[in-house]
């Protein structure tokens, strides 16, 4: 089998994006009520070590992806810049080769995503995007399973954007082609997702710059931090986000039933209100807990067990 990396949710395709869904939720199901550190009954990555390399701060990621390894049966190692040689210049190439030869899998975290591409180029084991400056794919697994668990189905749902242009909305852009429901992004002058992205969505997805106009009608409502991780807090940048924070009077707009995602971690009074991100609509705390389940869906594709798509 060639070695399946998990770089974009493209990697998966539909019908493997389709195959990780069913299966996150399936054994999400599946292991309610055990202990959080219990293996599931057929421990299906028994003797697996994921490595995860991280250039940059993680709480979820970090967390969700050890817990994901122990629950199929394997285990995690992490590795971090500042304490590997990696902070030092070895470069991505060599530790590709070093860590196929201890570990079966690698996560990467880091800024540019020609790192990502470079690590995949050199190791000889699956390669998985746990962020990046351009992405965030399994951040999207989990939010679509969670989409899918509060009684929607995907194609031909209305997800609004609000705010940066940044590497959370590439992955959702991405994800309604792949799953055919529209993406509309309301974001300032100056903060748009380029169109290299938004041809990510196959025609579905558009940029507006007008919040209400994004909102009106959706079924789903995201937004993330204003200033990701590597940005500098830039008073004009919070300046300009400021007509695109979510509030309870945009919500109005949105249909009754629409649900609130966030990825975390949250600016309450940035983003997104506390009354929002705290209310009746919000959905976060189901959505981070599935990037456990969505990972180990993504984990077990890579490792294939669920058919490529
Ligand atoms: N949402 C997310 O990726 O969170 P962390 O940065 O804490 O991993
Ligand atoms: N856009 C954010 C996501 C954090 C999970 C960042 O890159 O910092």
């Amino acid at each position: 089998m060639k070695t399946r990396h998990f770089l974009d949710l493209s990697s998966a395709g539909p019908d493997g994006l389709a195959g990780i869904l069913h299966d996150a939720i399936e054994r999400k199901a599946a292991r309610k009520g055990l202990p959080k550190g219990a293996p599931d009954a057929d421990a299906p990555l028994a003797g697996r070590v994921l490595a995860m390399v991280f250039e940059k701060n993680s709480t979820r990621t970090r967390v969700s992806f050890d817990m994901a390894m122990r629950q199929l049966g394997g285990s995690a190692l992490v590795l971090d810049a500042a304490t590997s040689q990696l902070g030092r210049g070895e470069t991505v190439a060599d530790t590709a080769r070093v860590l196929s030869g201890y570990c079966d899998a690698i996560m990467v975290r880091t800024d540019d995503h020609a790192k990502l591409e470079e690590m995949a180029a050199h190791a000889s084991v699956p390669v998985i995007n746990g962020l990046t400056d351009l992405s965030h794919p399994c951040q999207i697994v989990a939010d679509l399973q969670t989409i899918l668990e509060s009684g929607k189905a995907l194609p031909g749902l209305k997800v609004a954007w609000l705010g940066d242009g940044n590497n959370v909305l590439t992955s959702i852009v991405e994800a309604g082609g792949l799953m055919q429901f529209d993406v509309v992004a309301a974001c300032p002058q100056g903060y748009q997702p380029p169109e290299d992205v938004l041809a990510r969505g196959r025609g579905r997805a558009r940029c507006v710059a007008n919040a209400r106009e994004a909102i009106e009608g959706a079924d789903v409502i995201v937004t993330d931090t204003w200033i990701s991780m590597g940005q500098d807090h830039a008073e004009q940048k919070l300046a300009a986000m400021m007509p695109y924070q979510v509030t309870p009077a945009l919500m109005a707009a949105a249909k009754p039933d629409a649900c609130f995602l966030h990825c975390l971690p949250a600016h309450r009074g940035e983003e997104v209100t506390a009354e929002v991100i705290d209310g009746p609509q919000s959905l976060i705390w189901p959505e981070a807990e599935n990037r456990l389940h969505a990972q180990k869906a993504v984990l077990r594709w890579c490792f294939g067990q669920i058919a490529a798509g």
